[in-house]
Parts: C-alpha cells; sequence; structure tokens
C-alpha cells in the first residue's frame, strides 16, 4: 500500500471504531440496574484455573471454598461448577481469546474466580482478562490494600472496561514508521466507576475520593474523566474529591508523610493497571493482593499477579505463593452475602500473615505454599 492507501484504510477502520464505541456508550445508557446475589436462592459459582501458576493456587482456592461453604454446598444453595477450556494452548488452537462455549460455561455462573491466564506479546489475540472484563461488563476494578502497620487502608476502584484497554488490540499501522492506538472514554463508563468509588466510600465511612489522571496531557480523555468524576462527587457532599496527577500519586504512594491520608481511589484503566500493583508491592507484593472485577450482572474475582511462568520453568511449584486468591476468594465470599464465612477467612488471612506464620517468599529459602495451608486450615 502506499501512504494515500495506508490512511484511507487507517481512517475506514477508525470510522468502523467510532461507530461501535458510539453503540457501546449508548448501550450503557440504558443500562441493566445491578441485582443482588445475596437474595438468589441458588448461587453459582465457577472456578477457572488459568495458566502457570493458576492451577497450584486454584486447587488450594477450590478447598478452601469447600471448607467454608460446607452447609451451603450440602444444601444446594451454592453450587461449584468447574471450568475447564480457558488454557492458553487451547485458546491459541482454536484462536480465540476466550472460546465460545467457554464463555457460554462462564455466563451460566452468577460469580467467577478466576486463576491468572497468560496473554501472547504482540499479535491481535486479545488477553482473556480484558475479554472476559467486556464481555460480563464489568466495569469496576476493586483492590483494596491494607497496611494497618503504615496505617495504610487503600481501596482503588480502577475503570475497567474503557480507557486504553477498549481498543488496545485494535490501534492501526499507518505504513511501516507508525502506529496509533486508541484510548476511549465516555460519560456513562466514567459515571458508573465513580459512583461505585463515592458509594463505596459513604457505605465505608470514608471522607475523601482522590480521582487520579494525567488531565493535563491527555486533556480530552482524563478531562472528561475528572469532570464526570466531580459531577458524581456533588451527590455526595460529605466527602471530599480531588485530582491528583498519576505521576505524583505514584510518588505519593511511597512517600510515607502523606500516603496515609489516601482512602479511596477512582482511575481510568491503565494507571489504574499500574498504580494498583505498586500499591500492592507495599503491602508485601502483588502475591498478597486480591482483586474484584464487578458488574451489575456478574462479579469475577481473581489473583492481582500473573502467571508466574519462571516460577514453573524453575520449578518453583511447590513456593507459589496463594494469599492473593485467597484475599479474592475473601471478597467473593462478601459479595454473595456470606459475611460470616468471609469473616472467618479474614480472621485466618491476617493471621497466616503474622510473626508465627509460615513466610511464603516464592523461593526455596521461604515456606511452601502445602506449609502455608496447612496452617490456614489449622487455623480456620
Ligand atoms: C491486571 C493484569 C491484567 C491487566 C492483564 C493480565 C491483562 O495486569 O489484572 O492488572 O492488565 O489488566
Ligand atoms: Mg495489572
Amino acid at each position: 500500500m502506499n501512504r494515500e492507501e495506508y490512511i484511507k484504510a487507517s481512517v475506514e477502520s477508525f470510522e468502523a471504531i467510532l461507530r461501535e464505541q458510539l453503540s457501546r456508550t449508548d448501550r450503557m445508557k440504558e443500562g441493566a440496574k445491578p441485582e443482588s446475589l445475596a437474595d438468589k436462592e441458588v448461587i453459582t459459582v465457577g472456578l477457572i484455573d488459568g495458566d502457570g501458576i493458576g492451577p497450584i493456587i486454584m486447587k488450594e482456592a477450590e478447598g478452601l471454598l469447600k471448607k467454608l461453604l460446607e452447609k451451603d454446598l450440602a444444601s444446594g444453595r451454592i453450587i461449584i461448577k468447574k471450568i475447564e477450556g480457558l488454557t492458553l494452548e487451547n485458546r491459541l488452537a482454536l484462536g480465540r481469546s476466550v472460546p465460545s462455549d467457554v464463555l457460554e460455561e462462564i455466563k451460566s455462573c452468577d460469580v467467577l474466580l478466576k486463576g491468572p491466564t497468560a496473554t501472547p506479546k504482540g499479535g491481535t489475540m486479545e488477553s482473556a482478562n480484558v475479554t472476559l472484563r467486556r464481555e460480563l461488563d464489568l466495569y469496576a476494578n476493586v483492590r483494596p490494600v491494607y497496611v494497618p502497620e503504615k496505617d495504610i487502608d487503600w481501596t482503588f476502584f480502577r475503570e475497567n472496561t474503557e480507557g486504553e484497554y477498549v481498543l488496545g488490540s485494535r490501534g492501526v499501522e499507518v505504513g511501516e514508521d507508525m502506529a496509533v492506538d486508541f484510548k476511549v472514554i465516555t460519560d456513562p463508563g466514567t459515571e458508573r466507576i465513580a459512583r461505585a468509588a463515592f458509594e463505596f466510600a459513604k457505605n465505608n465511612g470514608k471522607t475523601s475520593v482522590s480521582i487520579v489522571t494525567k488531565a493535563n496531557i491527555m486533556k480530552k480523555t482524563d478531562g472528561k474523566f475528572s469532570e464526570v468524576c466531580h459531577r458524581v462527587a456533588a451527590d455526595y457532599p460529605g466527602i471530599k474529591a480531588e485530582d491528583w496527577y498519576v505521576d505524583i500519586m505514584a510518588a505519593n504512594l511511597v512517600n510515607p508523610l502523606i500516603r496515609s491520608q489516601f482512602q479511596v481511589f477512582v482511575l481510568p484503566n491503565l494507571y489504574g493497571d499500574i498504580i494498583t500493583d505498586e500499591a500492592a508491592e507495599i503491602q508485601g507484593g502483588v502475591g498478597t493482593a486480591g482483586s474484584a472485577n464487578t458488574g451489575d450482572r456478574y462479579a469475577m474475582f481473581e489473583a492481582i499477579h500473573g502467571t508466574a511462568p519462571r516460577m514453573i520453568e524453575d520449578g518453583l511449584q511447590d513456593y507459589v505463593n496463594p494469599m492473593s486468591i485467597f484475599k479474592a476468594s475473601e471478597m467473593m465470599l462478601r459479595h454473595i452475602g456470606r459475611q460470616a464465612e468471609a469473616e472467618r477467612l479474614k480472621a485466618v488471612l491476617d493471621k497466616a500473615q503474622g510473626d508465627d506464620a509460615p513466610k511464603v517468599t516464592g523461593f526455596r529459602e521461604g515456606a511452601t505454599i502445602g506449609e502455608l495451608v496447612g496452617y490456614i486450615f489449622e487455623n480456620l
């Protein structure tokens, strides 16, 4: 193709993208109202192993859930369904980030607990996470980071369905020397994540929400994000809404003099991705933080970390840290209205982070996953 042809092809693909994104915006405006799972007769929990260390941590999470939910499982109020086929091999063989039969199975559940899934670098195959977040419309990625001894109690509300991710696999190469990606921010997409953040703040006695953008540079998209957040904030008079740029926020989180003042954060997708890894590291590593992806119909709970292929290559299977998926399990229990079970799990997980518990470090010097899980069961 010559330059003019490249431009023409790019403009055509951009036009298609704009139409599709405007329809998505319309659908969000018509959006369904949330259902409460707590009152549902039967709740189906789907378990997805994932890749790499996924099956290792999911096996332990399943054991823990079966123990905690013993009564509900026996009475049939909760059903556990194992979802097979969301493996990298299967996805590559079928050329689908989430094969359609697997997606159907997933949609027959109410909530999901998922191990990490691998994403091939480059190419056009979308990350399974991104596909699932979109297909199930899981717009709120909620990531708590809690370090009482450092006076840190943060809850991040990362927008999970748009921003830099929604068209992340749909950018265009305009000739050989240039590539363009797209970032999309919409009013209804921002409004719903902002509302989730402010509602959480209100219901949990928080007094401030930090809006994290780079609106001085990404003027249109981040500008809209901040503006919509402030519009929502007007409905919550007791809660202070403060703008912060993402670069200085990255610095603030490692500044012990000011970081304790932050409570709730609301961020566009990519900044949320990056900042929550940083925050998890402050808590003790990405292996320690749980993550909830919630929408109005479905919710998916997962570990914040990836598949750790190097641990498998180095034969470190026995030293994998299951804490992140356990925290995600706790969030799931709360979401399905099993507060007592969640509290029971929380108590033992807090204890398992204390000095007397086996310390899993991810290295041979540390404790094994078996030792930690044994300790957890003993103290449950
Ligand atoms: C996360 C992960 C994912 C993301 C990857 C696996 C696509 O890093 O959940 O934060 O970038 O959102
Ligand atoms: Mg991430």
